[in-house]
């Protein structure tokens, strides 16, 4: 396959590369500068868009440009890879489709076409360089020589998705309750951490990564940790300032007792 003069497998270790960089420059970034979207908003960013529209907008790649390359490898008609592709489409098929949808009546904030349209490039490098992994560059496996590894991988997954789904399901739950305003959630694992959703969103591609066994899946895992981590802790830092009465200060931001 060639793209652009390139060819294909220079493409993919490009993409890779670029992934990796990416880990220590969002951490970077992250420490300086909030992404200014849902509670950490803030003017200044250009023109906004509703949530609902930017997710759907800036998560789609996932789904269309996977659609469209993962037939294009050489494992596409293998068992193993068609699973792991699934697994991937699943979850984007919530946050692509569903979760704006349950998000479209509820959320108040507005969100920069300007973070809308970084995501949305991340998101073509990560579909590209996931899906190139899994159907064409990763070496064919027999299901006998994965087995440990899926049902570690398998369970890790599934746990994650029911914590982030759960508790993005809460947090609207709360925002339509409370109509429109922000509030301190309580139970479940909001009592040990501020953002259940992200540690559970980061447990699912640690769970996907193990399943890969791939240097393009633990990048990604490796970005979701440094992405959400980050997030997370400037979250509890915005919960501790906005409701220092109600807040638990010793509720930790991403992984419980420990950060
Ligand atoms: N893989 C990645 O790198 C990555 C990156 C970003 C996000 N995500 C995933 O995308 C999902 C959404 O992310 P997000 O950053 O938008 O999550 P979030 O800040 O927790 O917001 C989730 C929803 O809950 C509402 N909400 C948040 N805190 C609330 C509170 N204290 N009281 C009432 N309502 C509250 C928000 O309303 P508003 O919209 O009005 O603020 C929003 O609609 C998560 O599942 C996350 O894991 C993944």
């Amino acid at each position: 396959m060639r793209s652009g003069g390139l060819d294909d497998s220079d493409l993919y270790t490009y993409t890779s590369i670029t992934l990796y960089m990416m880990i220590p420059l969002t951490i970077i970034g992250l420490r300086f500068q909030n992404a200014p979207y849902g509670k950490h908003y803030r003017t200044g960013w250009g023109p906004t868009i509703s949530p609902p529209l930017a997710w759907f907008l800036m998560e789609s790649p996932t789904l269309w440009l996977t659609i469209l390359l993962y037939p294009l490898g050489r494992h596409s008609s293998h068992p193993l890879p068609f699973f792991l592709t699934s697994l991937y489409v699943i979850h984007y098929i919530n946050r692509t489709i569903i979760y704006p949808l349950r998000q479209k009546t509820v959320s108040k904030s507005q969100f920069p076409i300007s973070i809308a349209l970084q995501a949305f490039l991340f998101n073509i490098l990560n579909a590209y360089t996931q899906t190139r992994s899994i159907s064409h560059y990763r070496p064919d496996e027999d299901i006998r020589q994965v087995l440990v590894r899926f049902v570690l991988g398998g369970g890790l997954f599934v746990w994650g998705m029911w914590v982030n789904i759960t508790s993005d399901a809460e947090l609207l739950r709360l925002r339509k309750k409370g109509k429109g305003k922000y509030v301190v959630p309580m139970g479940g694992w909001f009592d040990y951490v501020t953002c259940p959703n992200y540690m559970g969103e980061t447990v699912e591609w640690l769970g996907w990564s193990i399943m890969c066994w791939s240097p393009a899946a633990f990048g990604f895992f490796l970005f979701t940790c440094a992405n959400l981590g980050m997030r997370a802790a400037s979250s509890r830092k915005w919960y501790l300032e906005k409701f220092a009465d109600e807040f638990p200060a010793e509720r930790m931001a991403f992984v419980p007792l420990l950060y």
